[in-house]
């Protein structure tokens, strides 16, 4: 790479929001100006109280909720008006919380539907899915339904990895899994952002997510509330009090 492309690569994020607002009816917006990017190499997590608007940012995101202003822009070009077929094929993988696999279909056919826009190029990518995952490699005729939870969450991600993304949101992904396999999940999607897939995911698990990231915003009542190198973040007892879990541990007990 020469300087001068270095330059221009460093400038451009691979996906930026900017005074994103957006919602489910016209006029209630619950993304109320959310501002967020997410670099090249980079793991960067959402985190924030339940009901602030995390998932519904993801979907505006991917296409699914409609948007009343603002920008989303992936490696500088607009996103906004694109269909979610449109920005899958730009570079955006998603892995939603819910019904990320279809439970009836074999290992084979999620990954085959997970890469239905790529023609040619698809025994390659499958076989590439299947290196990256040996243990669904071993499982690919078994329906997804006898799969672990933790082995459900591995096929969402080779699924939504099937199109080659620039970027791979998740909401959520370690949701219901065995700690064990929330280490796991992490340390996967860590060393995929090393290897050029910027990640970008919302977690409720906030500690955990943050101890894997680079960077992290705090979303609140659909809008930035804070955001910084993950560490800082995990350091700053007001955050650690307010969003790391020692709250609602307190209620539940
Ligand atoms: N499909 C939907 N239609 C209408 N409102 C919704 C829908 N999904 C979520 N909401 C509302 O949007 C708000 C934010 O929800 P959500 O984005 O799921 O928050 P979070 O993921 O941060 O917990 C909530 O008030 C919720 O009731
Ligand atoms: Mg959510």
């Amino acid at each position: 790479m020469t300087a001068m492309n270095a330059a221009a690569a460093q400038a451009t994020a691979v996906l930026q929001l900017q005074d994103l607002v957006a919602g489910y009816v016209p006029g209630m917006p619950i993304v109320q100006g959310a501002s967020l990017r997410v670099d090249a190499g980079e793991m960067v997590t959402i985190i924030g109280p339940n009901g602030a608007g995390k998932s519904t940012l993801m979907k505006a995101i991917a296409g699914l909720v409609n948007i009343e202003s603002g920008r989303i822009d992936l490696r500088g070009q607009s996103l906004l008006g694109q269909a979610s077929d449109q920005i899958m094929q730009a570079g955006v993988g998603f892995v939603p919380q819910t019904g990320n696999v279809f439970a009836t279909l074999s290992i084979h056919e999620n990954l085959r539907v997970g890469g239905y826009i790529l023609g040619a190029e698809l025994p390659q990518r499958l076989e590439q899915a299947y290196a990256m995952f040996p243990a669904l490699a071993a499982k690919r005729r078994n329906k997804a339904r006898t799969l672990s939870g933790g082995q459900r969450q591995m096929l969402a991600i080779a699924r939504a990895l099937m199109t080659n993304p620039s970027v791979l949101m998740l909401d959520e992904p370690s949701a219901g899994l065995a700690p064990m396999m929330v280490q796991e999940v992490f340390e996967s999607l860590h060393r995929l952002s090393r290897q050029g897939v910027s990640v970008l995911m919302v977690e409720q698990n906030a500690k955990g997510a943050l101890q894997h990231s680079d960077r992290a915003y705090i979303l609140v009542e659909g809008r930035n509330h804070l955001d910084g190198p993950a560490r800082s973040l995990l350091d700053d007892p007001a955050v650690a009090a307010a969003f790391l879990g020692a709250g609602r541990r307190r209620v539940a007990a």
